[in-house]
């Protein structure tokens, strides 16, 4: 029995041995948005956490023996027909539980006690005091007496369940916190997980570490030997290919399967003429030279650019993209014939998107990597990042030696420039673009924003304006700007970059790149605005 670790073979996307002895913590979902960050927020403390729906039953978690339970908010209220519900039998299970907002209601109104119709209810930031003569061992007590939480509520806990105590209110929770230590069930109204709850992260501290007695042990480095030791065992001793994009999944995805079987992996970067600039040299010599994996490096940009020319339509650009990267894979991966395995740099967020968490479905996105994959493909799938977020891989990445322009680099689309080029694809154009797109992320990396700034990149719209430079009149491209704030790209806000850095990026794009005479900045959100142009 190894404590604190946990074996899992997936052999094409399905779970055949599952040797988990880690101690998990559990987090049940009652509205997607705040599970992912609490889950995050647990695995912060170095303790791993998994998300699981609110349908879960008592058997279901008992047989995955968690260590703790945490119970998400969720915009529902408790008295709605149909809202959701844990399965009363969790509470008699002897598993600390953390119930947070929604999680906390549901805790008071299972357990016999009252859940009133908010008057007002509470949004944003609200005082929370600790009440008078009370004991909590939820808020330890170096915590001040009052302090800053974020609310986000319209019922509030009226009454606590028998056996329970309040310990804190606000001006429109009454219970703010309630706990029964004897039962070790705890309950929130506030959200712990935001940063806007200054205090937040030393409760979910105290909770995982000293109230449900969870180890600190869940670091990097464990998930390296975990998946080091999984990843041996499910490949045994067959060979496997990689696909690479140039993008941090793939890349970290590699290099951690490489650390397991070295010399059997065989990656595969097919150069579609469409990369950013630069981004080529960079994957050759960060795998090949420093890294010493197999690499087979196809330069097929001429393919595209013929299969590309005429085509104007976004979604048909795509199919073309998609449909000859599976073709140069196949052709390319042909000559390693007794490959079985391929690695796929699947994250935690797409399975929970999918509906996979469960480890019973490997849904591909066709979005997820370089163009999609053969539907046809034999090859079975080695996927060592589908526990991770992004954060982790990047960190998990930094862990196995990858440099920062790689672990650091911005999420780039499998069809690459070709979904940044509105209207026809031409070579012409790329490199127009490639040159406008790495001044903008210079500048960007020049000004420290790099990790602030979810992607940063140029887009060549079809269109041409008038300009005059010196004293003749221009007829030329604009590139247009697009900078978005974001952390999972389902939503992102335009970003607000200081305008001395927009003037130099406009100025050394219109000074520096032949072809193009002005420049705009694209201020749309998504919604209603994607990220790409196309
Ligand atoms: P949108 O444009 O849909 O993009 O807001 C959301 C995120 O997905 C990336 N993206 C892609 N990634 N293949 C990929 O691998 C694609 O076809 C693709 N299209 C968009 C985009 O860069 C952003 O991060």
């Amino acid at each position: 029995m190894y404590e604190g670790s946990a074996l899992r073979v997936l052999v094409g996307g399905t779970t055949i041995i599952e040797v988990t002895t880690r101690r998990t913590v559990l987090v049940v979902d009652f509205g997607a948005q705040y599970a992912q960050l609490i889950a995050r927020r647990v695995r912060e403390h170095k303790v791993y956490s998994e998300i699981v729906p609110h349908t879960i039953t008592a058997e279901q978690i008992a047989a995955k023996n968690p260590a703790a339970i945490i119970l998400s908010g969720g915009p529902k209220s408790v008295h709605v027909e149909g809202a959701p519900r844990l399965d009363p039998k969790v509470y008699e299970s002897g598993v600390p539980i953390l119930g947070i907002c929604y999680g906390a209601q549901l805790i008071a109104h299972q357990l016999g006690g009252e859940v009133g119709r908010g008057s007002r209810g509470e949004y944003g930031r609200a005082q929370m005091t600790r009440i008078a003569g009370s004991h909590s061992t939820l808020l330890k007590s170096e915590l001040p007496d009052v302090q800053e939480v974020w609310m986000s509520h319209f019922d509030a806990i009226s009454q606590v369940p028998a056996g329970f105590t309040a310990t804190a209110s606000t001006p429109e929770a009454p219970v703010a916190v309630l706990e029964n230590a004897e039962r070790k069930i705890w309950g929130v109204q506030y959200h712990p997980e935001v940063v806007h709850s200054p205090f937040g992260a030393q409760v979910i501290e105290n909770f995982l570490h000293n109230l449900a007695g969870c180890d600190a042990s869940w670091t990097m480095g464990s998930v390296i030997d975990e998946q080091i030791a999984a990843i041996r065992a499910q490949v045994g001793d067959k060979r496997v290919i990689c696909g690479l994009s140039g993008g941090v999944d793939s890349a970290v995805a590699a290099a951690l399967v490489h650390r397991a079987i070295g010399a059997q992996l065989t990656c595969v970067y097919v150069d579609t003429g469409l990369m950013r600039k630069g981004e080529s040299d960079q994957v050759v010599e960060t795998f090949k030279r420093n890294m010493g994996i197999e690499l087979i490096h196809v330069d097929s940009g001429a393919k595209f650019f013929d299969g590309l020319k005429g085509t104007t339509e976004p979604e048909a650009k795509r199919k073309i993209i998609g449909e000859l990267f599976v073709r140069v894979f196949e052709q390319h991966t042909g000559g390693v014939t007794d490959a079985e395995f391929l690695v796929q740099g699947t994250l935690y967020p797409d399975l929970i998107e999918s509906g996979g968490t469960d480890g019973t479905a490997s849904v591909i996105k066709s979005h997820h990597n370089v163009g999609g994959l053969p539907a046809d493909m034999t090859l079975k799938l080695v996927e060592p990042l589908r526990a991770l977020f992004k954060d982790e891989v990047r960190r998990l990445g930094s862990e196995l030696g990858l440099p920062d322009e790689i672990v650091w680099r911005q999420p780039f689309p499998g069809p690459g420039l070709g979904v940044r080029i509105i209207g026809e694809v031409t070579p012409d154009k790329v490199a127009i673009l490639q040159e406008a797109d790495a001044i903008v992320r210079e500048e960007i990396r020049l000004a420290g924003l790099e990790r602030e700034i979810w992607q940063a990149f140029a887009v060549l719209p079809d269109i041409r304006s008038v300009g005059v430079m010196g004293d003749e009149r221009t007829y030329a491209y604009p590139i247009i700007i697009r900078a978005v704030t974001s952390d999972d790209a389902m939503t992102a806000d335009w970003a607000r970059l200081p305008f001395d850095l927009l003037e130099r990026m406009s100025s050394r794009i219109i000074s520096e790149v032949e072809g193009v005479n002005r420049v705009a900045y694209d201020v749309t959100s998504k919604p209603p605005g994607t990220i790409e142009w196309e």
